[in-house]
């Protein structure tokens, strides 16, 4: 046989993930060129572009079965983590001193130095002591309508082979937070928006994980005072419009302090730092614990429950 005629084997090719430190100090794990240049080349103190997002595409022979089996490895690895054990503890602290915002600094200091996780487990553990979801005599006989609802933005694509292993942990911490949550809050909705959801993402998180898909950008009204945010990782030119005027009860999201106080905060527009500046008023936050199998899923984030009243 001609050597020419011969079929080849073409392999598929997948961009290398990486940890981008984008120009606003946020911390990524991405591929997308779209992402690797946010910010880089934004003129000073203007509001950048909304970028264009699609769904990604299905690679070919992946099946919702395959996804499922993903899930539950994932939520195995996830429920047996140093992590989850102590974001656990930021749940179910029995007591604690309220925050205060100078211990939050001195813990992003420690975080930062490195200098010992168990004052810093320590430290995260008191800090959301006012959740104390693990003392029966403490648990309301009615569930609490402090939060009834969970807007979860910018998970990923869930079967998007560059993206999807970040986006399943994130899921199944979500849900393992919100089983938690529901031990003491009344939460009936929970709902996404990622514009690059697919069928298979959107039929998967439905069916598999209860969770309803929106298309954007209706999440973002979403979003109100018993609203739990959770928004991984999400870029800052659609976060911070969709907060505007926003007090959720409870977040997780990109450490916002950076935004205000940050060297970054000069390449902000004023209205951006406005909503971060609003957005962290009466705000009780702790840093999200770091996640050793994939130390980059969850870099950079914080919890911050709202503890001012409506
Ligand atoms: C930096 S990626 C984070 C993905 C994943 N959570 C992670 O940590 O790797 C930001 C995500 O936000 C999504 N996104 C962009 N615009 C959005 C919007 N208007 N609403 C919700 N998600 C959006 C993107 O499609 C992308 O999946």
């Amino acid at each position: 046989m001609p050597h020419s005629s011969r079929k080849k084997v073409v392999k598929p090719t997948y961009q290398k993930r990486v940890q981008l430190d984008d120009a606003d100090g946020w911390t990524h794990m991405t591929t997308s060129r779209r992402s690797q240049h946010h910010g880089t080349d934004k003129p000073h103190g203007t509001v950048q572009h909304r970028d264009k997002f699609v769904p990604a595409e299905v690679p070919v022979g992946f099946r919702l079965g395959f996804l499922e089996k993903e899930y539950a490895r994932y939520n195995d690895i996830w429920t047996g983590s140093e992590c989850w054990k102590r974001l656990r503890d930021i749940f179910l602290s029995p007591s604690g001193k309220p925050f205060e915002g100078d211990e939050h600094d001195d813990q992003q200091k420690q975080t930062k130095q490195g200098e010992g996780n168990s004052q810093d487990a320590e430290l995260i553990a008191n800090n959301l002591a006012e959740l104390s979801l693990n003392s029966e005599a403490e648990r309301p006989v009615q569930p609490s309508d402090r939060i009834t609802s969970c807007v979860c933005l910018g998970l990923g694509s869930l079967v998007d082979p560059v993206s999807r292993k970040t986006s399943l942990y994130q899921l199944v911490a979500l849900q393992s937070i919100l089983e938690i949550l529901r031990t003491r809050y009344a939460i009936t909705k929970v709902y996404a928006q990622d514009p690059v959801f697919n069928h298979m993402d959107i039929e998967f998180l439905k069916n598999s994980c209860n969770i309803t898909v929106l298309p954007d950008p209706e999440a973002f009204a979403k979003i109100d005072s018993s609203t739990f945010l959770y928004a991984p990782h999400c870029e800052r030119t659609f976060l911070l419009p969709g907060l505007k005027g926003k007090k959720p009860a409870l977040s997780i999201s990109n450490t916002m302090e950076t935004l205000v106080n940050g060297p970054i905060s000069t390449s902000l527009a004023d209205e951006e730092i406005d909503i971060a500046k609003a957005f962290l008023e009466g705000q009780s936050a702790t840093r999200f614990p770091d996640f050793e199998p994939q130390p980059g899923t969850f870099n950079d984030m914080s919890v911050y429950l709202q503890t001012e009243a409506d």
